[in-house]
Parts: structure tokens; sequence; C-alpha cells
């Protein structure tokens, strides 16, 4: 049986009996059995009353292909594969393991209802439970030297900032270079990895990762302050798979829009979401300590150590504001 299928029967976190299940699924009450058994494994907490049935208390979002499909179509967006999976290692990795060819201007995009083996940048594990947040890559083939890669990874966060604000999402800042927060807490994170030169340019794979609806039960696990987007915004109307669609159409027009302008087109609304400007910061590796001056024009940190001001290349360090950690 397709547990997405069972999934979707008690995505309204109502109670329905077995036999209403099995019916529905055309399975034996055993076999429906069988199957609810086995959500556990993902996560899913399931309630079971004598006489009503089982029930997913709060129900269960899960990704809507169709929709997804439907609403880069209607924007114009040229995604030319979409692969939706239930579970994988890792998007960023599936994307890198992927050899079908890519035209230039095209986009694959790649989500997953959860990652086993999720990557955050410098090595760290990116925490991906089943049907919670958003786990995306996106590959495509930037034309260019390596200068074309120059920035990318700040205007990624730029797109990201300026989709989660279009929402109504309050206090938003860019952790340089691209790690979005919200009320001093991480919310989101953008791996950039390049497969290396493809022709005239690279094959680039943009990972994000964004707390959708993970709640206090996954505390412990993460090891730096987090926060979800539930209950940052009043639109009610705002699933996972409508988050996902707007996120992946902001990264693909703020992609569009880096290949014809560099970072110039994106450093304005970078800088409005600066939030080390005018804080002290540390360069992890490196030892460097100073006041934050914000980033030059090529999107590189400068930082004050009472010395000069020196420039720090995305990449090469971590910074880590003194008042919070990271
Ligand atoms: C970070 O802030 O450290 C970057 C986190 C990036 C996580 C995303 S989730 C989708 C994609 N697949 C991965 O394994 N990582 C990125």
């Amino acid at each position: 049986m397709d547990l997405v299928r069972l999934l979707n029967c008690l995505a309204d976190g109502n109670y329905h009996s077995g036999v209403e299940l099995g019916l529905a699924l055309g399975v034996s009450r055993t076999a429906v059995w069988k199957e609810l058994s086995k959500l556990s494994d993902v996560g899913i907490v399931l309630e079971t009353l004598k006489g009503k049935g089982y029930r997913i208390p709060g129900g269960v979002d899960l990704l809507d292909r169709s929709f997804l499909m439907n609403h880069w179509e209607s924007k114009g967006l040229s995604v030319s594969r979409f692969d939706l999976l239930q579970c994988v290692d890792s998007t960023n990795s599936y994307l890198m393991l992927d050899d079908k060819d890519i035209e230039n201007g095209e986009y694959v995009v790649c989500m997953a209802e959860q990652q086993t083996a999720g990557r955050g940048r410098r090595g760290r594990v990116w925490h991906s439970p089943y049907a919670k947040n958003l786990y995306i890559s996106i590959a495509f083939n930037l034309i260019g030297g390596v200068d074309a890669l120059e920035g990318l990874s700040l205007a990624l966060g730029g797109s990201v900032a300026d989709c989660l604000d279009s929402q109504g999402v309050g206090d938003i800042g860019l952790k340089w270079p691209n790690d979005i927060w919200v009320n001093d807490k991480k919310l989101a994170g953008i791996l950039v990895e390049l497969k290396g030169e493809s022709g005239d340019g690279w094959r680039v794979v943009v990972g994000l990762g964004v707390n959708v609806l993970m709640s206090d039960i996954e505390d412990g696990i993460i090891d730096q302050p987090w926060i979800s987007l539930i209950g940052l915004t009043n639109e009610t109307s705002l699933t996972r798979s409508l988050w996902g669609a707007l996120l992946v159409d902001s990264l693909i027009t703020g992609i569009e829009e880096y290949k014809s302008e560099g970072l110039a087109g994106a450093l304005e609304g970078w800088r409005r979401y600066d939030m080390l400007k005018g804080r002290m910061v540390e360069a992890l590796s490196g030892g460097l300590e100073g006041l934050c001056e914000g980033v030059d024009e090529r999107g590189r940190l400068l930082v004050n150590a009472g010395e000069g001001v020196q420039t720090i290349n995305a990449g090469e360090v971590s910074i880590r504001p003194n008042e919070s950690s990271s």
C-alpha cells in the first residue's frame, strides 16, 4: 500500500475508522493496520480511540506535486524536471549525482519529505524530519568563469528573505553570507555546491532548507537557536506546498536576475536585511574579531578589527555574532 495515500486520508487530523480507510484504499483492515504501524518510523504520531478509529493530531501537510508544477508553470518558470521524493539522503547529493543534461536557462528541482543525511554548510548536519520542513534543491548551469559565482550565495539569501518578507514574515535578518534568521533564531539555510565546470560555465546545485512546522519536540537535536515559519505570519493558507512553490519561484527569479545583473542588482536588497552590520563579530577560523561594517560590492564581509577594515571572502570563514551563538 502507498503510505502517501494513507497519509492523505488522515491529513485532516480527524478520526477515521479502519473500515473507512480500508474502503478508501481498497485494502483489508489488517493491511491498513500494518501500514499505520509504520508511521512511527517516520516520526508521525498516531492516536487510536476505540470506536472512532485513528487520527494524526494536528493532521499532516504533504507536498502536492501538481500544485507545485502548476504554480511554476503559471509563472512561466523554466522547470524542466521536478523530482518529488518521499525520502532521500540529501536532495543536494541527489542532484549532484544526477548526470542528465540541463539546457542553459532551465532548472531541475528536487524536493523531499524527509532527508536521512541532510547536509548544512561546513559539514554540519541539517535536521530533516518527515513532512515538517522544506528540503529543496535546484540544479542549473551558470555561464562564465569563477567570477560568475562570486556573490551568488548572497543573492540567493536575498531572494529567500524577499519571499518571506512578501508573505508577512517580520524581523528577517541575513547573517552573512546567506543564513536566514528571524528574531535572532535560524529559520533557513542555503548550501551552494558546484559540480564542476560544464562547457562554458558551471553546474550549480543550490540547496535550501526551511523550518516550517518543526516544533519543540525537536529541541535538543539542533545545536543552535532555531525557529519555524509556523506562527510567523497571519496567513493561514500557507501550506508547505505553497511555501515551496513561492520559494522556488523566488530563487529562480533571483538566479535569472543574478545572471543578467550580477550581485549589483541584489546588493541593496541584501543590505536591508544585514543582521551583522554594527555588531561585534568573530571569524571562527583566523581568530579575527571586530566590528562588522557590512559587505562590500563583491559581497565580502567587512570587519574592523582596530587596525583598519579587513575583508572576509565567502566560504573561507564563519562568523559568529558575539551576542548570540550560531
Ligand atoms: C546551512 O545553513 O548550513 C545550509 C543548510 C542547507 C540545507 C538544505 S536542505 C536541502 C538541501 N539538501 C541538503 O542536504 N542540504 C540542503
